[in-house]
């Protein structure tokens, strides 16, 4: 069989579930949990998930496979697949910049991502502690703004999420990673049911229901449709290279299509359910949707402080996000430590720890950002109101580079990849392929541009 397999030197998936695993792994993760729920807040809630459902669909969906597409043909990291195939169809040498982006936006977003990280690690150990039992709103939310105001506390906390991160990375992402989302994502799933049915015993369940589902299009700004989008890329990991990586580790003999679908539905079941989990908290104690990314630590608190074991729930539940969040930061930095292992000649182990210990230290500035910079702003009038250190790194790897990113990986599989080569990849049912190959071709990249230029108020 294994005659069929290109054989990569980073290694390869033991077979199609190992990666469905890793790529959900990478998938899901704080932009699940953390993430969407606080911006679904920030921008009103229905219309902006209905938004951010339809790019998944328009968007997401298809550039997911045309990454793995990518990545599988390559068979290297991003960087060197990029350069090899725009070699190939003879494009210009400039396309190996789109590598090169995607493992820069990587560092970006993990220096903030194992920060966030940290606060869920914290958070296992206050919650072990029963200092949550019968909390209530005000209590939860002083509970974080002690630990977010100590700039100390969070700096050792993502000291600790980066060195777990280096310690995988160093060996090599099969090893051990298949082990952990195989039990622990199921695992994630029946919590969040857990705290689904405690949202449905608070009483304001319809309420959270409806603010979650019902659109109401007058509170969507074109700000809130490039954030929907950009976040349509960042919980599929999409636009960086992430599941290119992934994708060079794929055996030749699995359905791309098929495969996409499912990480693509494991993923949106998780956000939905997370949504479900928290409006209804929000609203059964008068707190304010639009709380920023301390929402869910602000939120779930409480529910767990009033459940039935709630001191058990509530720890593995956030061992759980330390878990997911973990499986993600591993595919953040793959590209450019796998970039490191071929161009470079360092093993894997000096690799990780070099670029660990760079996003390591940019991460300081979001650490910083909840604290004694949370003030330092600044604005591009139209486009950024005073944000600070994390949130410019959010708004530029999120809201730009992933959507960029894709842009420019739909347009070389769409355009400039000769029609054969793509089909030869992704050996799927006629029909499927014609939908996929006109949504690849123009209907995601014109949906992207036209999503810039909205933000941008150019058009
Ligand atoms: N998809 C991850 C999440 O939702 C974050 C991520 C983004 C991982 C980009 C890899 C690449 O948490």
């Amino acid at each position: 069989m294994s005659s069929e397999f290109r054989l990569s030197m980073h290694g390869q998936w033991s077979g199609r579930l190992a990666f469905i695993l890793a790529a959900t792994g990478s998938a899901v993760g704080l932009g699940n949990i953390w993430k969407f729920p606080y911006i679904t807040g920030d921008n009103g809630g229905g219309a902006f998930v209905i938004v951010y459902l339809i790019c998944i669909l328009l968007i997401g969906i298809p550039v997911m496979m045309a990454e793995i597409l990518l990545g599988r043909k390559g068979g290297l990291s991003p960087i060197n697949t990029m350069a090899m195939l725009a070699r190939e169809e003879n494009r210009h040498w400039l396309w190996r910049g789109l590598g090169w982006m995607g493992a820069i936006a990587g560092l970006l977003i993990l220096s903030y991502y194992s920060v966030i990280a940290g606060w869920a690690m914290a958070y296992t150990v206050r919650m072990a502690s029963g200092v949550f039992v019968g909390a209530t709103a005000d209590g939860a939310t002083s509970i974080f703004v002690a630990l977010t105001s100590d700039p100390e506390r969070l700096l050792a906390w993502h000291t600790l999420f980066m060195l777990i991160t280096m310690m995988v990375v160093s060996r090599g992402v099969q090893h051990g990673l298949e082990k952990a989302v195989r039990f622990l994502m199921p695992l994630l799933l029946i919590m969040l049911l857990i705290l689904v049915g405690y949202a449905t015993t608070t009483g304001a369940f319809t309420e959270g229901l409806n603010y979650l589902f019902y659109p109401d299009f007058s509170k969507l700004s074109s700000d809130s449709v490039l954030v929907a989008m950009g976040h349509a890329f960042f919980t599929l990991s999409l636009g960086m290279g992430a599941i290119m990586a992934y994708g060079a580790y794929l055996p030749k003999n699995i359905s791309i299509a098929k495969t996409t679908f499912m990480i693509a539905g494991a993923d949106t079941l998780v956000a939905l359910f997370a949504g479900l989990a928290i409006f209804p908290i929000v609203f059964a104690h008068q707190m304010a949707p639009a709380a920023g990314p301390g929402l869910i630590f602000k939120t779930l608190p409480i529910a767990f402080g009033q459940m039935d074991y709630g001191i058990l729930f509530g720890t593995l539940f956030f061992v759980l996000i330390v878990f997911a969040a973990w499986t993600s930061a591993i595919s953040l930095i793959e590209p450019m430590v796998a970039w490191l292992v071929e161009n470079k000649n360092l093993s894997r182990i000096k690799a990780s720890v070099y670029i660990g210990m760079l996003t390591w230290f940019i991460g300081i500035g979001s650490v910083l950002s909840f604290n004694v910079w949370e003030k330092a702003t600044w604005s591009i009038p139209g486009l950024f109101q005073s944000i600070n250190f994390f949130d410019t790194l959010d708004a530029l790897t999120a809201n730009i580079l992933l959507p960029l990113g894709g842009l420019f990986i739909a347009v070389f599989v769409g355009h400039l990849m000769s029609r054969r080569k793509v089909l030869e990849e992704l050996d799927t049912q006629a029909l499927l392929f014609k939908i996929w190959y006109a949504l690849i071709r123009y209907v995601s990249p014109l949906l992207i541009i036209i999503v810039f230029l909205k933000a941008i108020k150019f058009i």
